[in-house]
């Protein structure tokens, strides 16, 4: 096959604000491009389409990573004319191999995102720091929560939780997306989401209804730790950085034999998210994550459309 094709499939692996997927690719001979899907915005909790920005850039990272070790060159924003051709990609077979990619490639299709409590063994420093460097390499910038910072966190996903969940577009949405058809390869089953249990900062609640299902861990979050991605400024492009950084440190994590999780409530109402702003250095925080040691298992895989459908071959191939 192809290899920007292939790229372009093992990229559906992505994770994605609600498993929405909201990308499709383009396989040109020589380049492979990535649009946003307007129809897979949600409306209620994403206005902007900041995180179906960032959720773009996660599938575009996953590709670079699964093209290594090849080296690809990625544009941002490649087409003046039309704002949702997000990035361009191709290989550059006169470039050395990228080495750092190739480490990860394995980890896309083992990573998942755990919502279980992880365990009482913190993360180790150098661990940390691997995740501190994936990050700036794709210039984002990972504020790593000090332990006083939790509380001001915790607080944040609370308010989060109370605003969204008092509001009825949010609801409905929230019931939409976990409550897809089998054929639709997109969504988040109950079979992922835990029930509420005591932790240092709550995870999202995706069953108000009821109905979570997955055991929810052990170790109440002890040794997890929290970061933030963070931008300069903010934008779209600022946006996709910012989903480029979440991928590799989601696929650095995975690679260290740790569980991860995105965290993105506290950043989807305006009070929280000028919270997490209040807690870093600079900047614009973009989205949050949770990192450790995971209780014994994995998750279920959450299910992923199908290649047809969101993969196509250029008609007009130049
Ligand atoms: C931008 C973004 C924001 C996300 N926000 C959250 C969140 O707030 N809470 C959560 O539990 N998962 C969150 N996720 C994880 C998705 O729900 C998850 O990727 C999706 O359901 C697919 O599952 P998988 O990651 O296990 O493949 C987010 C993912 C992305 C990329």
């Amino acid at each position: 096959m192809n290899m920007l094709r292939a790229a372009a499939e093992l990229a559906l692996a992505a994770p994605s604000i609600f498993n929405t997927q909201p990308w499709t690719w383009v396989v040109h001979p020589d380049r492979l491009l990535l649009r946003a899907d307007r129809q897979r915005q949600l409306p209620a909790v994403d206005p902007s389409g900041r995180l179906l920005t960032i959720s773009c850039g996660v599938a575009l990272h996953h590709a670079v990573v699964a093209l290594a070790p090849a080296a690809a060159e990625v544009r941002l924003m490649p087409d003046p004319a039309d704002p949702d051709v997000l990035a361009s990609l191709r290989l550059r077979p006169d470039r050395p191999p990228d080495d750092s990619a190739l480490a990860l490639r394995a980890a896309i299709k083992r990573r998942r995102t755990d919502r279980r409590a992880f365990a009482r063994v913190p993360v180790s420093t150098d661990t940390v720091d691997a995740l501190i460097a994936a990050c700036e390499q794709q210039q984002a910038h990972l504020h790593v929560l000090a332990w006083h910072q939790t509380s001001q966190f915790a607080l944040a996903a609370v308010r989060a939780g109370a605003l969204q969940l008092s509001d009825p577009d949010y609801r409905a949405e929230l019931a939409d997306w976990t409550h897809r058809p089998p054929w639709s390869g997109d969504g988040v089953p109950a079979s992922t989401t835990v029930p509420a249990i005591p932790r240092r900062v709550p995870v999202r609640d995706f069953a108000p209804f009821g109905g979570a299902s997955l055991p929810p861990g052990i170790d109440n979050d002890l040794g997890a730790s929290y970061a933030v991605i963070y931008t300069n400024v903010d934008g779209v492009r600022a946006w996709l950085r910012a989903g480029m950084a979440l991928s590799a440190v989601l696929l650095t994590a995975t690679a260290a034999g740790l569980g991860s999780a995105p965290i993105s409530d506290v950043t989807e109402t305006f009070p929280t998210r000028t919270l997490m702003d209040d807690m870093l250095p600079a900047g614009c925080a973009q989205v949050a994550l949770r990192v450790g040691h995971p209780a014994p298992g994995e998750p279920p895989a959450t299910p992923r459309r199908v290649p047809a459908e969101v993969i196509s071959e250029a008609t007009d191939p130049r």
